[in-house]
């Protein structure tokens, strides 16, 4: 469809649930990943990701659905990260839709309709994520 989508997020020990996020972003055009960086993982989680932020970015780059990555300097204000991208869409999987992502990513809905973007929840893929992951790992 030709539009820019701008998605963020941590992308560790990437899945099959990610591969299918970012097959359904590219569906609406070119999908460039705000990655968050490692220091902003440790602060916002109590712990670092498995896969440093060089290791995430080479498999995503790798990932035939994404255009380009680049790295979510704002940390929890994801403003600058977006207003660097000037997305048409920005497009989250739907586990966002019941937390506060307005929240989480530092901007309201009026900022949002001054700079003409949208936002758009699409199916989370259930069964796979990192976190069940860590599990699966752990109990073997
Ligand atoms: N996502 C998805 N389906 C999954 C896992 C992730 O659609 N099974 C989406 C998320 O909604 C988000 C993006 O992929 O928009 C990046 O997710 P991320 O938080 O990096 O991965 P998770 O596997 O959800 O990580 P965690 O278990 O640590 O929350």
């Amino acid at each position: 469809m030709g539009l820019i989508v701008y998605t963020g997020g941590t992308f560790d020990l990437f899945h099959a649930g990610h591969v299918n996020f970012l097959e359904r972003c590219a569906q609406f055009g070119d999908v460039i990943v705000s990655l968050n960086t490692d220091e902003f993982i440790q602060e916002y989680k109590g712990k670092p990701p498995i896969m440093t932020y060089e290791e995430r970015k080479a498999v995503l780059q790798a990932c035939t659905w994404v255009s380009s990555v680049i790295p979510n300097v704002g940390g929890a204000d994801s403003t600058t990260a977006i207003e660097l991208v000037e997305p048409d869409v920005i497009i989250i999987g739907s586990d966002w839709a019941k937390k506060n992502y307005y929240k989480q990513m530092g901007f309201t809905q009026e900022w949002l309709d001054e700079r003409d973007i949208a936002l758009m929840y699409i199916p989370y893929t259930q069964g796979i994520s990192t976190t069940e992951l860590k599990k699966r790992i752990a109990e073997r």
